[in-house]
């Protein structure tokens, strides 16, 4: 799916984000499996990761996220009238995370459903919130972004345990006066599926007890590295611009390999490049909002700067978009 914007401006007036205050750097991975911090520093440009406690879920790290982002929005929580949570680790299946947080929020009026999209879920969730809001259905929206992919991670295996963390990131989406949204590119290819997975986790195999992520990390790299430039050229020439317009570039954070080789194959100069995964690892659907917010944080995030956002992950899914930046300019 592609498409350039046309009609209503909407962009996003507030982002917030949070994650789980401990760290686990990669010698305390050392502890459960057979890891190095110098293999995983080399591998993927990981230091260290936060991960929930125990009695932590999916909207105990959401909640804050939301609070602030609304806050920079200076939005009233009862005027939301749509809030989707992408996230493939909800506090339970159902009620709705989106549900349990809109009624902790205090939202009586908002639609409210959850996105599975794998890693991409943020990227497919402002996509259809934009799409709601320029159809005039809704009229200010709260996208959230969020894992506690700890819940999920089988703890003896290396070659997942040490790529992955917790966080969470909210945006608040509504109309602008100027700037906003310039187009989308998503897509998926199932045959994929089986190289990132939660086979236990569904109505397939519901009677297997095995509810723990298993990845084929080589096959995933690949996809990766190719969806990575291929959607970022995409949604550029399906909107007009070109690469040297961009301002910012914020790639999902997966590994810092993939992050260098789609920006080298792109055309990215460092200084746009927004690197986190670092200090959190893959987030998963918290990744590119935590990845927009240390933009923002460092100063180089400011309103009418084009940014390029691209997601990739479990489905195989992928998904950009192109934003002039509006934060704090509700129209
Ligand atoms: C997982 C990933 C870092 C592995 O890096 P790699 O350079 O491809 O490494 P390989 O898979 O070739 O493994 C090389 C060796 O390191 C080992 N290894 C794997 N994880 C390890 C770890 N944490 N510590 C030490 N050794 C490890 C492997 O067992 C393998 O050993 P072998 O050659 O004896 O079999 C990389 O493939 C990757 O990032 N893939 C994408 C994953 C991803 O982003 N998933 C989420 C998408 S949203």
């Amino acid at each position: 799916m592609i498409g350039s914007a046309n009609g209503r401006r909407i962009g996003i007036t507030g982002l917030g984000t949070h994650v789980p205050e401990r760290v686990y750097t990669n010698a305390d991975l050392e502890e459960f499996v057979d890891t190095t911090d110098e293999w995983i520093v080399e591998r993927t440009g990981i230091h260290e990761r936060r991960f929930a406690e125990q009695h932590e879920a999916l909207t105990d790290i959401a909640f804050p996220a939301a609070v602030q982002a609304l806050e920079a929005a200076a939005a009233d929580p009862a005027s939301i009238d749509l809030i989707i949570v992408a996230t493939v680790t909800p506090d339970m299946m159902f009620p709705t995370s989106s549900a349990i947080l809109a009624d902790r929020l205090g939202m009586p009026d908002a639609a409210a459903y959850d996105l599975l999209a794998g890693c991409t879920g943020f990227m497919y969730g402002i996509a259809q919130a934009y799409a709601m809001l320029s159809s005039g259905l809704s009229r200010r929206a709260l996208v959230v972004g969020g894992d506690v992919l700890s819940k999920i991670l089988d703890w003896h295996d290396r070659s997942t345990l040490v790529l992955f963390g917790d966080g969470a990131g909210a945006v608040v989406l509504e109309a602008v006066a100027d700037g906003g949204f310039l187009g989308f590119e998503l897509g998926a290819d199932g045959a994929g599926g089986e190289n990132l997975w939660l086979p236990g986790s569904g109505s397939r195999h519901f009677e297997d007890a095995d509810r723990l992520v298993k990845m084929n990390g080589r096959e995933v790299f690949k996809f990766a590295t190719r969806v990575m430039v291929s959607s970022a050229e995409k949604i550029l020439q399906e909107c007009g611009r070109t690469v040297d317009e961009v301002d910012v570039y914020v790639p999902h954070q997966a590994n810092k390999r993939i992050i260098d080789h789609a920006a080298g194959k792109l055309g990215i100069p460092e200084e746009k490049i927004v690197v986190n995964v670092d200090r959190y690892g893959n987030t998963s659907s918290g990744s590119i909002p935590l990845a927009l917010a240390d933009a923002r944080a460092d100063g180089r995030l400011r309103p009418g700067e084009l940014v390029l956002m691209t997601g990739m992950g479990a489905g195989l899914t992928w998904g950009s978009a192109l934003i002039e930046w509006t934060e704090g300019k509700a129209a």
